[in-house]
């Protein structure tokens, strides 16, 4: 059948990763879709820096190449909110699907998305956005849109987990973890989005949409990030037989009368060596999910990196190209965006 044509923004730590998994899977992915997906353009900055890549699709005018009338799906791996939203906005706008790894965007925004998208009855897709490789959005929009979720925890910065794995392991000091952190691909452009707790405020907003059916953004969720926590922290905690971990609780709060909210917050804390959560290392994420039915579920994998985030970018990829394939598309979101769960600031 007719190529599904792709348009890719950013070739960086993650775009990299998906033109290469694209390439070397070209015939699994036709195969699987049931057509082929052609890549028809590579957004950059520095185009003479991309000599890994074929020279015929590069460009620096990222908002020509998703205007393009050829163009069937969109993917962002650039990073930021502007001038990403009004690209992604336009892409939407003209029926084109969309799959991003951009929680900060996200995080502010999907509200416009989301309506821009179901509006024209594109795709938006985003798994990459929270915990790198870990399936994770797709079972909150769709395997437990059945269920009530009561909570979601979890450690979802593979950055901040990097660096206090490395400060419980081995005494190591912060600033050089960090650097190995971002050396690694881990870390945002500005690290200090992972430091500081934005980062993780960012999916735990998303997480919190998804999961209660509202919309939460960044103004909602309580965020304290790692910067203050010493080794001294570290080593006190260890001697209380306890680690640090950054975390990311979204809770559901019934009230005496019965109404429902959201709280939502990101801080450090100190956990028992025993408890799950403690042995999550490196760059590892792992989130808890409870749901009035299923119970507690557990997710947990790779949360950061060029390969593992490409790894869910491809797949939302193939999702919305097999929905463009039978004519048919994802989960709708705007619709659900008034229900009674509102969040609430934290103090
Ligand atoms: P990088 O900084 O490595 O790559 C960003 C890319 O965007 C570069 O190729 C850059 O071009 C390009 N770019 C920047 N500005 C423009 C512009 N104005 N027009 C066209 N292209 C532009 O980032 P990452 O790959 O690490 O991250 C990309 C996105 O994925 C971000 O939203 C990030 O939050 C998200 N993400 C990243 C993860 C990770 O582990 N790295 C994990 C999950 C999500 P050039 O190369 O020429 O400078
Ligand atoms: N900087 C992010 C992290 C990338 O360290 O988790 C993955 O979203």
């Amino acid at each position: 059948g007719r190529p599904i044509r792709v348009a890719l923004l950013g070739c960086g730590t993650v775009g990299t990763q998906i033109v290469r998994l694209l390439t070397e899977q070209a015939d699994e992915l036709a195969a699987r879709i049931g057509t082929p997906v052609e890549l028809v353009g590579i957004a950059v900055r520095r185009a003479d820096r991309h000599r890994e890549v074929p020279a015929e699709l590069l460009t620096t005018d990222a908002a020509a190449l998703v205007a393009r009338d050829d163009v069937d799906v969109v993917v962002e791996v650039v990073g930021g909110i502007e001038p990403t939203r009004e690209w992604l906005l336009t892409a939407l706008r003209a029926g084109k699907s969309v799959v991003t790894a951009n929680k900060a965007l996200l995080a502010e925004h999907a509200g416009d998305l989301f309506t821009a998208a179901d509006a024209s009855g594109a795709d938006l897709y985003f798994e990459a956005a929270v915990a790198g490789a870990i399936p994770l959005l797709r079972p909150l929009r769709e395997s437990l849109a059945g269920d009530r979720i009561t909570r979601v925890m979890g450690i979802v910065n593979g950055t901040t987990n990097f660096i206090l794995s490395a400060m419980d392991e081995t005494g190591a000091g912060y600033a050089e973890t960090l650097d190995e952190a971002a050396r690694l691909g881990y870390a945002e452009a500005d690290p200090t989005a992972d430091v500081d707790g934005y980062d993780a405020a960012a999916k735990a907003a998303i997480l919190a949409s998804l999961s209660f059916h509202t919309r939460v953004t960044m103004g909602d969720v309580h965020r304290e990030g790692i910067s203050a926590v010493t080794p001294a922290d570290v080593a006190a905690a260890r001697g209380l037989g306890r680690t640090i971990k950054l975390l990311a609780i979204c809770e559901r709060v019934e009230a005496a009368d019965g109404t429902a909210s959201v709280a939502v917050r990101v801080h450090p804390a100190m956990i028992p060596r025993s408890h799950p959560l403690a042995g999550v290392g490196g760059a590892f994420n792992a989130v808890f999910v409870e749901a009035e039915a299923a119970g507690q579920l557990m997710f947990y994998g790779q949360g950061a990196g060029g390969a593992p985030t490409a790894s869910a970018v491809l797949g939302d990829l193939v999702a919305v190209a097999r929905n463009r394939v039978v004519g048919g598309r994802g989960p709708r979101e705007s619709a659900y965006a008034d229900l009674a769960v509102r969040p609430i600031a934290q103090a």
